[in-house]
């Protein structure tokens, strides 16, 4: 791994005006020019020890990451790519879900948008995605954890025109530029609160915003494939461990991981 640089002089600010709120996430916070990808390296300083709230960001990934073996277009200056060191006392599928719902709470506090969510953690403005969470666990001597990266479009040139029918960027959405350093103090704050919120219990309340947010996707036609097949049904809700709800005519059944596709 490089050296890390000086954070841009844009987020010094910001960072300094939530630093009462961002509890174990204060520091370290190291940045990168140009990384291979955020959650690698995040993932490499959690296996020698690093500690929980421990942040990665970069300016620029040339090797960025999505789920389900895909690749996260990073261009330089273009968006937000962070990843989180978390050591949860309960290790906990609801870990990536609470980081969603931050995210998307983080987004509308810095720019008035009104973001949803996609099962499991895509956060969307209406019906174009607008960033994405990679979530990864690990152990190490000091015990397990989980790395969770997030990628936020923050300008246009963040994601590949071809997939300009399903991205969106915050500056597509506001009609201006947005402020890049306020956006990331604001989702990092929300990520330090709600990850609070679930380490003391409260993962119904995060659970109850995520329901809030998803509205729009729930009632809705969905299929999946797992092992055994292809299945179709209407999803219905999420449960208590973060899995998606879904009727189908053989009856209810959870989906915990892999992809859904919405009709
Ligand atoms: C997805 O929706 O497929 C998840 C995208 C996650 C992208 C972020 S950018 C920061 C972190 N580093 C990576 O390589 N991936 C995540």
């Amino acid at each position: 791994m490089t050296t890390p640089q000086p954070f841009p002089a844009e987020f010094i600010q910001p960072i300094a005006h939530v630093s009462s709120r961002l509890g174990a996430f204060a520091s370290p916070h190291l940045w990168f020019e140009e990384i291979g990808s955020t959650n690698t390296a995040a993932v490499r300083l959690a296996e020698r020890g690093a500690r929980e709230g421990s942040v990665v960001a970069a300016n620029a990934q040339v090797a960025g990451r999505g789920r389900l073996g895909r690749s996260w277009a990073s261009p330089p200056g273009a968006g937000l790519y962070v990843s989180v060191v978390l050591r949860p006392e309960r290790p906990s599928s609801l870990v990536t879900l609470a980081v969603g719902v931050a995210v998307a709470e983080g987004i509308d506090a810095a720019t008035g948008l009104q973001t949803g969510l996609k099962w499991p953690n895509d956060v969307y403005v209406g019906p174009r995605k607008v960033a994405g969470i990679l979530a990864e666990a690990g152990q190490s001597t000091e015990g397990p954890f989980v790395v969770v990266g997030y990628g936020v479009n923050v300008f246009r040139a963040s994601y590949p025109p071809d997939v300009a029918d399903r991205a969106t960027s915050i500056e597509t959405e506001l009609g201006r530029s947005p402020d890049r350093g306020l956006l990331f103090a604001e989702i990092l704050a929300a990520v330090a609160e709600t990850y609070d919120e679930l380490q003391g219990g409260h993962s119904s309340r995060i659970l109850n915003r995520w329901r809030v947010r998803a509205g729009t996707m729930l009632g809705r036609t969905v299929d999946w494939s797992d092992v055994s097949g292809t299945y179709q049904g209407t999803a219905r809700d999420i449960d208590e461990h973060g899995a998606l709800v879904i009727e189908t005519d053989g009856g209810v059944r959870r989906v915990i991981s892999g992809e859904v596709r919405w009709r």
